[in-house]
């Protein structure tokens, strides 16, 4: 089982010391939840995750399945079967939902196989209608053009039926709450609890409890100023939404 290892992992943002020797391990099977109060580090350790040139590593590790990450193109961490979604999703302008997800899938199989010819389309539209009806999705929305004029919601589920599509080993989702009204987060919530299997290690970043009332998470890691204070597991998450982040501040843990 692969599984996605932190170790020590120190990391700056313009000068600034924003990760102070972040350790985790989530394995393939399991959801992990990253909780902790705003402007700590969360989105940093995703972007980190992901390879952003603007996040400097100085020191630690971060392997997936063994294969060091440190020093890979975005790109390739993707293909090696990280999938990240991200707090505000980016429009493309003239790529429909559909065109996206099938160019996403055919880089993903060029990368295993240099002679692949691409997904056959009448292949993709099956596999797309299958995981679209799987996540309770319009089919209209295939069409549309990725990300213009959708709603919070619709930008998250695309979101999920990407990561339904390209079947990554961990997905790391940042804030996939943010923006999204009671029944949206439900849908997106319940998208992402039917796509666990033992296959797929799932690491969960958010402010919020409420997303972790349909998304069982196997374990709560608390994060305040760059660092894992507390790990436990899903009761931990319901002791912060009641007594806040100040609590575990004033632990002994801490
Ligand atoms: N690209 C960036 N440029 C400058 N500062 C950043 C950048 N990204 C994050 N930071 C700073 O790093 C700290 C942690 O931010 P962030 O990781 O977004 O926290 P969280 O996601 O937990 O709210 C904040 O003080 C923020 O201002
Ligand atoms: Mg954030």
């Amino acid at each position: 089982m692969a599984s996605l290892q932190i170790s020590d992992l120190f990391v700056k943002v313009e000068n600034q010391q924003i990760l102070n020797g972040i350790n985790l391990e989530v394995p393939q099977g399991e959801v992990h939840a990253i909780m902790g109060p705003n402007g700590t580090g969360k989105s940093t350790l995703a972007y980190t995750l992901m390879g952003h040139p603007k996040y400097e590593i100085e020191s630690g590790q971060i392997t997936l399945g063994g294969v060091d990450l440190i020093g890979m193109a975005t790109e390739e961490r993707s293909r090696l079967g990280l999938f990240l979604a991200f707090q505000y999703p980016v429009a493309i302008p003239g790529v429909t939902v559909a065109n996206f997800l099938r160019t996403a899938m055919n880089a993903h199989r060029k990368a295993k196989n240099p002679d692949d010819k691409g997904v056959p389309i009448p292949e993709f539209r099956k596999l797309l209608t299958e995981k679209m009806d799987f996540l309770k999705m319009d089919h209209a929305m295939a069409g549309r053009y990725l990300n213009e004029g959708f709603s919070g919601g619709e930008k998250k589920r695309v979101e999920i039926l990407q990561m339904a599509m390209l079947q990554p080993t961990m997905a790391i989702l940042d804030e996939t709450d943010s923006g999204l009204d009671i029944d949206a987060l439900r849908i997106v919530s319940e998208g992402i609890e039917s796509l666990k299997s033992n296959a797929l290690g799932i690491l969960v970043i958010t402010h919020y409890q409420r997303m972790l009332n349909y998304l069982k998470p196997d374990v709560v890691h608390v994060m305040v100023d760059g660092k894992i204070l507390m790990s436990g597991g899903p009761d931990l998450a319901l002791k912060l939404e009641k007594e806040g982040y100040e609590w575990i501040k004033s632990t002994d843990a801490a």
